[in-house]
């Protein structure tokens, strides 16, 4: 019923040369299944739009703006720029946003106001960190960081809106949250959402991200409460990427 989402965050990496090959290669395998959303960085989104055209691919953005409309904010690249070149979707609150952009869980609910104002669909991301987890403080921290957005636009937000667990200790890293870690952590993500309105918390699709590979995806996206992934480093090898897609069929 839910169906599942794979994205594809590039972060920092890629050139023109570089989209137009992966991209080429996904398109290629025409993959069937989850919801696919490649996120590259923000100056090759008009390129990876149009490579996608007549595809299911969609495309978003790694960031955007905490203020809607335009002026004087050097630099930054407002929603409304987002949809217009033909984004859709946008990430906010990637760990690497929180921590080395110090972006706070407050700043993040403008955000994603901001994204959904513009037609956007945000992809709130959560996660704890190593000394979180060892200070048994996941839920508190997790907790907060989905309630400050529910504080500041409401339950019905989550209409349009997907949430990615994303344990930081395990970006990059390669050590992947075991399948009922990540279980425990999404079943406690959707309690927190059904607190507030039930229907809501049975929709809303929660992808697990953190040294997603082929290897590992279909067991993890076989746990009940895994709706996909959101996908780093795999992301930047079609085949790697393709097989992910595949373990979410
Ligand atoms: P990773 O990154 O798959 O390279 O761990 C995931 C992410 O940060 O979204």
């Amino acid at each position: 019923m839910r169906r599942k989402v794979v994205a594809g965050n590039w972060k920092m990496h890629g050139s023109r040369a570089m989209a137009r090959e992966l991209v080429g290669q996904i398109l290629a395998a025409s993959p069937g299944g989850p919801e696919i959303i490649l996120c590259p960085p923000s100056v090759y989104i008009s390129e990876v739009v149009r490579l996608c055209e007549g595809s299911a691919l969609m495309v978003g953005a790694q960031d955007l703006a905490e203020r809607d409309g335009s002026g004087a904010f050097t630099g930054d690249v407002s929603a409304d720029m987002l949809h217009d070149v033909g984004a859709r979707w946008v990430l906010v609150g990637h760990s690497e946003r929180r921590e080395y952009h110090a972006e706070t869980n407050d700043m993040l609910a403008r955000k994603f106001d901001s994204a959904q104002k513009s037609g956007l669909t945000p992809i709130l991301c959560v996660g704890e960190t190593l000394a979180e987890r060892e200070a048994g403080r996941v839920e508190e921290v997790i907790g907060e960081q989905i309630h400050a957005v529910i504080r500041a636009n409401g339950i019905a937000t989550f209409e349009n809106a997907v949430l990615a667990y994303e344990p930081v200790w395990a970006i990059g890293t390669g050590k992947v949250a075991t399948p009922a870690q990540a279980q425990e952590v999404h079943a406690f993500i959707r309690s927190q959402l059904a607190r507030e309105d039930a229907n809501i918390a049975g929709l809303t699709r929660v992808l697990y991200g953190g040294s997603v590979k082929p290897a590992n995806a279909a067991e993890l996206f076989a746990q009940p409460d895994v709706d996909g992934g959101l996908i780093g480093g795999a992301s930047l090898a079609a085949s790697d990427f393709l097989a992910i897609c595949a373990a979410a069929r």
